[in-house]
């Protein structure tokens, strides 16, 4: 078994993605079995370690796509989610059997919200369902996730009583999930410590895992602040897809851990250059993009408008980049030219024209440039070779690629 509780600070954390699973749950998410066996070879290629393939007994689509997803990756864990019903967990069992490493995932609500309204038990009869499922579960594999669900909103008393039975019984980690998205970095820091002391204490055989969901903008900042209290796995999806505001997302979890390594000495094992081609592929199955300005893998992520701004990334892009673009498998950093732009950014793109321009050359194309830039939005190379004098343009070394040259707006 890994030696997961070695120190606090420090280690290895475990990527797990529920990009499959969870964020198939998400309104206009959907994915077909052969979608979702191309997404989970690029998480392979990404370095996930877990992959949460979908919910087998939810539907035949789910448990055909969790049985091809199994059969193709051998190199992650494939993980299943169940309910505590034996039906549930036989059902998901079944989809894993030509897995290379199955993880059975069973989950049971704790909060008594959800105790009273929408499973109608007590608190001890919880308490025995997830004995119940996680003693079967062992029966037939090794690794056995079981998950409060709700848990930020439980009775913290309560909800190490039931993640003790869990361990009891054989769970290998116990997830803390933020169901809701209603917890905040310290109280769940606070909350994942309590699980940590209280019922992991000194073994070294079992992993404490977050789940966050992102209703208040929180997800990756919740996610981050429990390692600090001992939790070793995160469950996060790609472009932070899933239920309603969506899950943790994993490009920006993982590049915190990359960039901010002196504060979050984690590794991941994940190849950060295949994060960008992986929230592409992500975008391309389900039809639609992030927002230009989502952290990491948006339009606009390494895009520099404003002319210091500008100035400075073309001096060294360390004044106003925290990371290159090429580290997470975007081609190159993007100048894009707006009314913002300076001489510089102007002069440069200019040069990828193939025009060496005098300093007068650029100053009158300058100042044609920021009128123009005034009344258009998207300014292509055309109209930036409009804008150089006709002895310019005669004497420039005309590319043929120009027209297809998109500056601005892409
Ligand atoms: O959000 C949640 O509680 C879940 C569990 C099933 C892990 O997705
Ligand atoms: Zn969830």
């Amino acid at each position: 078994m890994k030696d997961v509780n070695d120190s606090e600070s420090g280690g290895r954390v475990t990527i797990f993605d529920t990009t499959l699973r969870d964020g198939e749950q998400s309104p206009g998410c959907s994915m077909n079995l052969e979608e979702k066996v191309r997404l989970a070879r690029q998480l392979e290629r990404l370095g996930v370690e877990v992959i949460e393939a979908g919910f087998p007994i939810a539907s035949e689509g789910d448990f055909a796509a969790v049985r091809a997803v199994a059969a193709e990756c051998r190199g992650a864990r494939v993980a299943a989610l169940c309910r505590t019903a034996e039906a549930d967990i036989l059902r998901a069992w079944e989809a894993l059997r030509d897995a290379a490493r199955p993880r059975l995932h069973t989950f049971v609500a704790t909060s008594d919200i959800h105790l009273e309204y929408k499973l109608r038990k007590t608190r001890g009869e919880v308490l025995e369902m997830t004995r119940g499922a996680v003693r079967l579960a062992r029966t037939l594999a090794d690794d056995v996730e079981f998950s409060a669900e709700d848990a930020t909103r439980s009775d913290v008393g309560y909800l190490c009583e039931v993640f003790a039975a869990a361990v009891e019984e054989g769970a290998t980690t116990l997830n803390v999930p933020d169901t809701v998205g209603y917890t905040t970095p310290t109280e769940f820091r606070e909350l994942v410590r309590a699980v940590r002391e209280r019922v992991v204490g000194d073994r070294r055989d079992v992993t404490v895992s977050v789940h966050c969901h992102n209703d208040l903008g929180l997800a990756v900042a919740n996610s981050l602040a429990a390692l600090d209290a001992g939790a070793r796995q995160i469950e996060c999806t790609v472009n932070g897809i899933g239920e309603r505001a969506g899950n943790a997302a994993l490009e920006e979890v993982v590049m915190a851990l990359h960039v901010r390594a002196d504060r979050l000495p984690f590794a991941c094992g994940i190849r950060t250059e295949e994060i960008y081609p992986t929230s592409q592929l992500l975008s391309e199955i389900i039809g639609f993009g992030v927002q230009p300005n989502k952290a990491i893998v948006g339009r606009n992520a390494f895009a520099h408008e404003a002319g210091i701004h500008q100035h400075g990334v073309l001096s060294n892009p360390l004044c106003y980049e925290i990371m290159t673009p090429e580290s997470v498998g975007v081609p190159a950093n993007r100048i894009v030219l707006g009314k913002h732009s300076g001489r510089h950014a102007l002069g440069a793109r200019y040069g990828e024209l193939g025009y060496a321009l005098s300093r007068a050359e650029l100053e009158a194309a300058y100042t044609r440039f920021t009128r123009l830039a005034d009344r258009k939005k998207n300014i292509y190379a055309q109209d930036l070779i409009s804008l150089l004098s006709q002895e310019t343009r005669a004497r420039g070394p005309f590319l043929a690629r120009a027209a297809e040259f998109e500056v601005a707006g892409a």
